[in-house]
């Protein structure tokens, strides 16, 4: 099956200091892939780069069959513009780590702004959409709330469902936990897990939820400084562990999380 997601020697630097150096990786089409690696390691930026919000220094990456940052002309890759950048981000789907939802807006037009506004999407199905999608992430009660009378588990839950409404082929999740009290983190994990499972759609996962890597995840990448050191299957990267880099990553994220 042709990979939704190709990276090929990507690198990317910013200024002097290089992040990326050469990642390759392919993800199937709705392969859970766990991204873990110490703080620094380029995780974010390897997410950023398939959200268009940073732009590879050199490299290839394509997403459903389609080159992102470059363009096919009579047969040759040229630099992609706008409107090519536009089509292919659209599927893509990402939540942040501090949800990022419109202060102002309600929840359900939080949800319909953009299918609106960048799919072209007519207002009652965006609307229609929108009200499916908080069903599932539990806040169909929530509709004409505003994001601050809201907790941050349920903010985030609402970051999701308005991916969700996008129809994406890819989500990613960036630490979508980390911000939360630590009481609020199962309900989001929750919501993930069961997204998964409804299996369509490929996902991206920087997560440090090892436990929840475990579950969710098809695979789990371990990124250090910058490349790829080790990945397989949860059990066995978790369990088994072979670069030593791995095994005190693991080690080190063990004492902090039960500290
Ligand atoms: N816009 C930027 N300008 C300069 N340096 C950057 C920028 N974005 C990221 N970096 C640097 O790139 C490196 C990788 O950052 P990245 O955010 O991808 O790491 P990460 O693995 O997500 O870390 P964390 O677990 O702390 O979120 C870091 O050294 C960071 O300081
Ligand atoms: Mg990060």
């Amino acid at each position: 099956m042709e990979p939704i997601v190709k990276y090929e020697d990507v690198h990317k630097s910013f200024g002097d200091l290089e992040v990326l150096k050469g990642i390759d990786l392919n993800i199937a089409p709705a392969e859970k892939v766990a991204l873990i690696g110490p703080s620094g390691s380029g995780k974010t930026t390897i997410i950023r780069l398939l959200m268009t919000l940073e732009k590879p220094t050199s490299g290839y990456i394509e997403v459903d069959g389609d080159p992102l940052w470059h363009k096919e002309v009579n047969g040759k890759l040229v630099p992609a513009d706008e409107k090519h950048l536009r089509e292919v981000r659209g599927k893509i789907g990402m939540v942040f780590q501090h949800f990022n939802l419109f202060p102002h807006m309600t929840i359900l037009k939080n949800c319909t702004v953009a299918p609106i506004n960048v799919l072209g999407m007519d207002k009652e199905e965006a609307e229609q959409r929108a009200v499916e999608m908080l069903e599932k992430v539990g806040l169909a009660d929530k509709l004409e709330a505003y994001p601050s009378q809201l907790s941050g588990g349920q903010k985030q839950r609402v970051a999701m469902a308005r991916a969700l409404v996008m129809r994406p082929k890819v989500m990613l999740f960036d630490e979508v936990t980390s911000a939360l009290d630590p009481e609020l983190v199962g309900e989001v994990l929750e919501v993930i897990r069961e997204i998964a499972e409804e299996g369509e759609m490929a996902m991206i996962l920087v997560t440090h939820e090892m436990d929840f890597a475990r579950d969710v995840a098809d695979r789990v990448v371990f990124l250090d400084n910058g490349v790829i050191a080790e990945q397989g299957k949860p059990k066995d990267i978790l369990e088994n562990p072979q670069s030593e880099r791995l095994q005190s990553f693991l080690e080190r994220f063990r004492t902090s999380s039960s500290s």
